[in-house]
């Protein structure tokens, strides 16, 4: 397939931590790095939207802000169907580790995630999907 280059224009501590990620993965070069970055959050858009799937989304937050956790349990409660357990760790006076698990419809597993990691307060979250059909 043919390589194209473009131009990426970053802030300098992203591109440190990007020169930090490709020293540290072995990667040969930036473009090798950004490559294997573009490919692995892609994945998720490559799954059948339809099929059964497992995964856990995993979120940082403080819970001092307000109305943050009682919009996590809404949207827990709403999507009861598919959440299979949550743990909750209080990493330190501020922050919790939350990590829930999920069983279900690849859709609507996508869709609780965002509405998760999309809630107001949230400083981190990741949700890892696999195919279990
Ligand atoms: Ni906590």
């Amino acid at each position: 397939m043919q390589v194209k280059r473009f131009g990426v224009s970053l802030e300098e501590n992203v591109l440190n931590k990007l020169d930090s990620f490709v020293k540290n993965s072995k990667f040969p070069n930036r473009s090798q790095a950004i490559r294997y970055l573009i490919k692995s959050s892609l994945v998720e858009e490559k799954v059948d939207k339809n099929k059964i799937v497992a995964g856990a989304i995993v979120i940082v937050y403080d819970h001092h802000k307000r109305e943050l956790n009682d919009n996590l349990m809404n949207t827990q409660h709403d999507y009861h169907d598919v959440v299979l357990s949550t743990q909750h760790v209080h990493l330190d006076h501020d922050l919790c580790l939350e990590t829930i698990a999920v069983k279900g419809n690849a859709k609507r597993l996508i869709e609780l995630a965002d509405l998760i990691i999309g809630t107001k307060g949230i400083k981190h979250g990741k949700f890892v999907m696999t195919d279990i059909e």
